[in-house]
């Protein structure tokens, strides 16, 4: 992990949201749409997104349920890739489950997406179950496993 140069993290805003679904469309094999981030503001999730010179590097959508926090959608934009920023994403997610005192973490995440993966269990998150042919896979007709992590605290 490199040390993330000096950046700004904040709340997600209505106003970020044609650059996040822009960022969101490199970025993922099944991107959200604008109406998931607009329903994800609306409901309270917490999304926050990260900033540095004035552009949007990366963003997360985590929902929390009573004590339990759902990482819903952690992206960082393909070109500030592999630079430490899905790290300071993390590091914010869990400052707010320290903060708010959350026992438990859980996510999903597809069986190809080997770099996700190496996060989460980096971040502590150990294998709960598989969700199978959960995903649309980007083959057509085709589905993929998803692997539920989870982390406690
Ligand atoms: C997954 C994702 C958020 C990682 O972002 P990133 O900026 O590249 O990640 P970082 O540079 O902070 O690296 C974090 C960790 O990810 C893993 N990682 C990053 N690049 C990797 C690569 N090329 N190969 C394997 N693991 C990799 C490593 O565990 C790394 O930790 P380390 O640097 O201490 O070894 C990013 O690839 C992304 O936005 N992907 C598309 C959206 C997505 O799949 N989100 C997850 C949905 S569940």
């Amino acid at each position: 992990m490199q040390p993330a140069p000096q950046h700004l993290i904040r709340d997600m805003r209505s106003g970020d949201l044609a650059t996040v679904v822009a960022i969101e469309r490199n970025a993922h094999i099944s991107p959200w749409g604008r109406i998931s981030f607009e329903e994800s503001l609306n409901q309270g999730h917490i999304c926050r997104c990260i900033w540095q010179h004035q552009a949007l590097l990366a963003y997360s959508v985590v929902q929390r349920i009573e004590d339990e926090l759902h990482i819903l959608n952690v992206v960082v934009t393909p070109s500030e890739q592999g630079q430490g920023w899905a790290h300071v994403l993390m590091n914010d997610i869990f400052t707010v489950a320290q903060n708010d005192r959350v026992k438990t973490v859980f996510l999903d995440v597809r069986e190809s997406n080997t770099k996700a993966q190496s996060l989460y269990k980096k971040w502590g998150f150990g294998l709960l179950a598989v969700r199978k042919q959960y995903y649309r896979a980007p083959v057509a007709n085709e589905r993929e496993n998803a692997l539920v992590f989870m982390r406690t605290l």
